[in-house]
This record gives structure tokens, C-alpha cells and sequence, in this order.
């Protein structure tokens, strides 16, 4: 089964939840979607460092994988402050987030440093979730797939093919994330995405390239969700406000997922012919 057979679908809770409000979330979610085969879905979930240890013990790991929402690029040494691959993995993280829209423009996180991350991630077994997405000014300088194509080739420059089936890209517009953002359209969403799997290809060559899952994100809600995920070159949903509430992400889950896999069956339909 290829990896774009299965719909990523995670969150990031960035600086929101405490320990006790992490747990609480989880262990509704997973109560909520235990009925869901997990052959169909990859469910994520990516909360601040010091939740993530309570985090993985609150559910099985089958059910929900756990994510951290950055980390240092070295194993370890003089970086005080850092997180490194090792005390993720310790703790039982699978998905590692990096160059989130807030770490580029806040923290002015650069793609080399968020190169640097990904070749650490994968060295040490972390899954890198590889954040990229044009601002708004990018947009309207018509210059969005030309900034896209250049955070993916430096984001994954040495990633060898081999390597690229662990990695996982969000396509996350800036001017589209958080109470601020206006959520891209679909159609402006899946020209991105379609830009971006070939880039992926051009990067890692068809077989590789072709099957890296492609996320999108930036004020996903109920009202966007199910058209998003219709458009063929959307292989996730990878959400923040809409996500925080258990029952709702689950009703968001619950909506995309049979228009997911309708989706894949016209394609294998398609492709047998
Ligand atoms: P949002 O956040 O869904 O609240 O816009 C998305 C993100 O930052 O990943």
C-alpha cells in the first residue's frame, strides 16, 4: 500500500496545552475514532515538549502517533534550550514538525537550519514533517511556487531517495494559518500541492517522489475540510484551532475520510484501465 493510500490527518496544539489539557484531549480523541481502522488513516498529534511523555502514555501508540512541533539539528552538546532527536524518541515521539510558518517568521528559523533539522531527524529515526508555505506578500508577487520549489529542494537538500519515505510535507501558506489567516481555497490549494509533488519528483525521481503524503493546513474547519480533501493532490489535512476540541476533530475526521477513500478507489479504478 502506497503512503498516499492513507489519510494523514494531525494536529499541532502549539503553545495551548498544558499536561493535564493534552491528556484530557487524547484520551477523548482516541475514545472518540477507536473504531476507525487505522489501515485508513495515520492520526497525529504534535503537543508541546513537556506534555509529550504523559502525551504517549495516555494512549496506545497504534491508535495515535505523537509528534513534537520542532527540535535542535545535533544529538547533543553545548545548545542550551534545545531539544534533542534523542529525548524525543526516548519519550516515545514518532513525527517531528519542522520550519512551522511561526518558527520561520517568529523565530526566523531559515531553510538551511530547517535542512539541518531534517537530515537530524531522519538520522535518528524521527519522521520530519517539513513545513513550507509562502507569505502573503510572496503570493502577491506571483512568486509562490518559485519560494515553494526553494524551501523544498534546500528543506531536503541530502535526502537521499531511500530517505523519502519517511518524509512528510505540510504545504501551510502563512497568510492562511491562525485567527489572522483566511483559509486558502481549494483550488489555490491544490495548484500548490500539484507544484509541489513535482517538485518532489523532480527532487526524488517518480517512484519516491510521487508517494511523499502532502499536507495541507491553514484554517482548516468544517466548512473546508471536505472540499479540500476532495482535490487531487491533497493527500492530508494537518489543522490547529478546529482540531483542539476532540468531538470536533473527530467530526472532521468522520467527514473527510469517506471522501478520502472514494477518492483513492476512482484512482485505482483509474489506474487499472
Ligand atoms: P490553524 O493552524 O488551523 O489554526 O490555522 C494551522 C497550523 O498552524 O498548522
Amino acid at each position: 500500500m502506497a503512503r498516499t493510500d492513507i489519510l494523514y490527518i494531525g494536529t499541532n496544539t502549539k503553545m495551548y496545552m498544558n499536561i493535564y489539557q493534552t491528556v484530557d484531549f487524547l484520551t477523548k480523541l482516541h475514545e472518540l475514532t477507536k473504531d476507525i481502522s487505522r489501515d485508513q488513516i495515520k492520526l497525529f498529534v504534535n503537543p508541546s515538549y513537556t506534555a509529550l511523555a504523559a502525551a504517549r502514555k495516555s494512549v496506545p501508540k497504534e491508535s495515535i502517533t505523537i509528534g513534537a512541533q520542532n527540535m535542535c539539528w545535533e544529538k547533543q552538546g553545548q545548545f542550551t534550550g534545545e531539544i534533542s532527536p534523542l529525548m524525543l524518541k526516548e519519550v516515545g515521539v514518532e513525527i517531528v514538525q519542522i520550519g512551522h510558518g511561526e518558527r520561520r517568521t517568529i523565530f526566523k528559523e531559515t531553510d538551511e537550519e530547517e535542512n539541518r533539522k531534517v537530515l537530524c531527524a531522519l538520522k535518528h529515526g524521527l519522521t520530519p514533517l517539513l513545513c513550507i508555505g509562502e507569505t502573503r506578500e510572496q503570493k502577491e508577487k506571483k512568486i509562490a511556487d518559485e519560494i515553494l520549489r526553494i524551501q523544498l529542494k534546500i528543506g531536503l537538500n541530502q535526502v537521499t531517495p531511500e530517505q523519502s519515505k519517511k518524509v512528510l510535507i505540510a504545504y501551510e501558506p502563512l497568510w492562511a494559518i491562525g485567527v489572522e489567516g483566511t483559509p486558502a481555497s481549494k483550488e489555490y490549494a491544490d495548484e500548490r500541492h500539484k507544484v509541489i509533488k513535482e517538485a518532489l519528483v523532480e527532487i526524488f525521481g517518480k517512484t519516491y517522489g510521487k508517494d511523499i503524503p502532502v499536507l495541507y493546513g491553514g484554517s482548516v474547519n468544517n466548512q473546508n475540510a471536505a472540499e479540500l480533501i476532495s482535490m487531487p493532490h491533497i493527500d492530508g489535512l494537518y489543522i490547529g484551532r478546529s482540531a483542539w476540541d476532540a468531538e470536533n476533530f473527530n467530526k472532521i475526521i468522520r467527514l473527510v475520510l469517506p471522501i478520502f477513500i472514494k477518492r483513492r478507489k476512482t484512482r485505482e479504478t483509474g489506474a487499472m484501465l
